[in-house]
């Protein structure tokens, strides 16, 4: 038995490596994906219990032909051919479709909160609304309450996107000109991944973001906090700035950005659509060196112009943006 299991334990394993992980639609913290992961179990026992049927009756068959009796052909397709699939398919449509309408918004006596989401080549912008009404913008991280429904306001400004977190709901296209909307709860505070999950460009796999779900008491407080993490004015990279990046660059949460708004960008986990995990200051300096080969096809200009002594200015303003 040790040796089967030594045998058994890398195969094991792999298989179940698809099973956990912050992208996972198997480790549900969410409504939403807690019935996306019943119905992946449904499929899957079925699927397995329609295997193991399978090879009996091919067995079965055989045997019988052995035995020089055949089987009765137009029952067999009948029955096996025609009627099973038909019933397991539509059993499987039913669950299916009752699991997509339960990501949709529902009215309810429980609003949910409203936010918005666009995708972008290769970025996700985020827009949040404060207890007064008041936009807050901020690009690749999503704030939300955890244990409220939240309807997902999903739109596109140049190809078709999906915006997709495993771990709260399924998945639901971006599309330019049109506006999707898609309901999610986080169960429990905490950071939830999210991934494009359409192909959109060269950079497709570099278009992430998070799901920030805070404590629900602590959710205005977080808010106010973004709206007011502005770089330090004083700073000496500030005219850097002004002059090479704020054309499309914000550093405002309260106002839209064209480019990634900047606002809190110390803070943020990853820059860069996930391209970098974001450690500092050094991490933002590689990438204003480094951005064309570490992501070929961003709309980001080059900074071959700019020598690195600015780049390290603008870097470490960009630092004060807590
Ligand atoms: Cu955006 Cu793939």
């Amino acid at each position: 038995a040790p040796a089967l299991s030594r045998r058994a334990a890398p195969g094991a394993a792999l298989l179940l490596a698809g099973c956990s992980g912050p992208l996972s639609t198997l480790d549900p913290a969410g409504p939403g994906a807690a019935s996306v992961a019943a119905l992946w179990w449904v499929m899957f026992f079925m699927a397995t219990a329609i295997l193991l049927g399978v090879c009996a009756v091919a067995l079965y068959t055989l045997r019988r032909e052995r035995r020089g009796r055949g089987l009765h052909v137009g029952r067999f397709v009948a029955g096996w051919g025609v009627a099973f699939p038909v019933t397991a398919l539509a059993v499987l449509l039913v669950i299916a479709l009752r699991t997509g309408e339960g990501m949709l918004p529902k009215p309810g006596p429980e609003g949910a909160l409203r936010v918005a989401a666009r995708g972008q080549q290769w970025w996700w912008s985020f827009t949040q609304w404060d207890a007064a009404g008041n936009p807050v913008h901020s690009a690749g991280e999503l704030h939300i309450p955890a244990g409220r429904a939240v309807d997902v306001h999903i739109t596109a400004a140049d190809v078709i996107h999906s915006f997709w977190v495993p771990r709260l709901t399924g998945k639901l296209d971006a599309i330019p000109g049109h506006e999707n909307v898609l309901r999610l709860r986080a169960d429990t505070p905490g950071i939830y991944e999210g991934q494009c999950a359409e192909f959109c460009g060269l950079q497709h796999a570099q278009m992430d973001f998070r799901v920030i779900a805070h404590p629900p008491e602590a959710y205005a407080a977080a808010l106010a906090a973004l709206a007011t993490a502005r770089p330090d004015p004083a700073h000496p990279g500030a005219a850097d700035f002004a002059a090479n990046c704020a054309s499309c660059h914000g550093t405002d949460a309260r106002a839209k950005s064209a480019a990634p708004n900047l606002a809190g960008l110390a803070q943020r986990g990853r820059i860069g659509g996930g391209t970098l995990r974001n450690e500092g200051q050094e991490s933002v300096l590689l990438w204003l060196r480094r951005h064309e080969t570490l992501k070929p096809g961003s709309r980001e200009p080059s900074h071959a112009a700019l020598d690195d002594a600015t780049l390290a200015r603008i870097a470490g303003y960009l630092e004060t943006a807590r």
